[in-house]
């Protein structure tokens, strides 16, 4: 359970520190590498080559990078006939630069599809243009990539389906084969990424919870079953300081997928704290609490490989979209640096769980 705000000082809790705690040996890629993981966080392309403090903070604690929204069809084609690269080469050149390795996020979603999309694509043509665009984007990465989220968030229990796959065009426009559609063809663009189905919602021991992990599970072990190339399952992580701390559902979510012989990802992770009352510094200690015991629960897992944080900094999270603010109108403080681009609470909280994971020496 998340310290409920106002158990302790932030204080009391976590390091609190300056920059010159947290670079170099002090970072957090450097005591992921340590420990045999990757570390890492989504960035924006023009961010990475147009503000210097943005850029530094990632090259500095990353040691894996993920597009936020760079490798999204509606980012990668602007048009049915153009691709268009640019973003995300930015992110590989930058990762390039700072012997950094890269996510693809994603090749299939029911979201962020171009405004062309419903007015082009039918059921007679969709396979092909769903195959194209896998065969020319994950072509254009091939062996350069870790990762592939390859399905994005095709798990719906609430669809009323036998199989909870979610009604997305996709399914509507291919049937229920364009998952494993996707995984083949993005296998035969690219030998070498791990290819991943990521989802969100899978985290907590609720009732809905446990039916979307469940669900997530009878996909993968289907697709085990025939064969489908898969790698990994990419769990989003996007955590509630205010909800009951993901435990022993999830844990033995992951240990199957071990047994599975599967990697795990955590994907997307931030802790959302708009129910959060108190001072900031009780918000922040709340905050850092989930992501201490979070990480060190999924870090013990052997089969969890990868902890990637949707953003780096409070300055720019999705969690201050108006639909997810604090109802005080406060910036989120969800991620491991604050909006000053200073370490938050959750940075120490986040590098004393990696550090939590049975070292390489061990
Ligand atoms: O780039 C345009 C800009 O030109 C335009 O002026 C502006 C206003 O309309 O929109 C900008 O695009 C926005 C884009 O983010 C870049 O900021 C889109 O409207 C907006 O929908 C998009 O939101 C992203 C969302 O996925 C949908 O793609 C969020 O940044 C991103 O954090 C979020 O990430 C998702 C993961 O991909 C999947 N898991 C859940 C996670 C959170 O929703």
């Amino acid at each position: 359970m998340a310290v409920a705000a106002g158990a302790l000082p932030a204080a009391d809790l976590f390091a609190q520190g300056t920059t010159s705690d947290v670079r170099g040996a002090k970072s957090l890629r450097a005591h992921a590498q340590l420990r045999g993981l990757l570390v890492g966080c989504a960035v924006v392309p023009g961010k990475l080559h147009g503000e210097r403090d943005y850029a530094d903070l990632v090259g500095a604690q990353a040691n894996i990078l993920v597009a936020e929204n760079a490798m999204k069809w509606k980012a990668l084609r602007p048009a049915p006939d153009k691709f268009d690269f640019r973003g995300a080469d930015a992110i590989l050149a930058f990762a390039s630069r700072h012997g950094q390795k890269v996510r693809g996020h994603n090749l299939c979603w029911h979201e962020a599809l171009p405004d062309w999309f419903a007015g082009t694509v039918t059921k007679d043509n969709a396979r092909q243009i769903f195959t194209e665009h896998i065969r020319t984007v994950a072509g254009r990465y091939a062996r350069k990539l870790h990762s592939w989220d390859v399905v994005n968030e095709a798990i719906d229990t609430k669809s009323g389906r036998p199989d909870g796959l979610r009604k997305s065009p996709w399914l509507e426009l291919i049937g229920p084969e364009y998952i494993d559609v996707a995984f083949r063809t993005a296998r035969a663009a690219d030998p070498k990424a791990l290819l991943t189905y990521n989802d969100y919602g899978i985290e907590e021991d609720s009732a809905e919870q446990t039916a979307k992990r469940e669900g997530v599970l009878q996909l993968v072990q289907g697709m085990k079953k025939r064969g489908v190339p898969i790698d990994a399952v990419g769990v989003q992580s996007h955590l509630s300081a205010s909800d009951p701390l993901p435990g022993a559902g999830l844990r033995e979510f992951v240990r199957e997928l071990g047994r599975m012989k599967l990697q795990v990802f955590v994907t997307e992770l931030d802790i959302n704290e708009r129910k959060v009352e108190g001072s900031v510094a009780e918000r922040d200690a709340a905050v850092a609490r989930v992501y201490k015991d979070y990480v060190t629960m999924m870090v013990a897992e052997p089969n969890v490989s990868a902890v990637l944080t949707w953003g780096i900094t409070d300055r720019y999270t999705w969690l201050d979209a108006p639909k997810y603010a604090r109802p005080d109108g406060q910036p989120q403080g969800c991620l491991p640096f604050d909006a000053n681009y200073e370490p938050a609470p959750a940075f120490f909280a986040l590098r004393d769980a990696l550090d939590s994971r049975r070292s390489n020496e061990q």
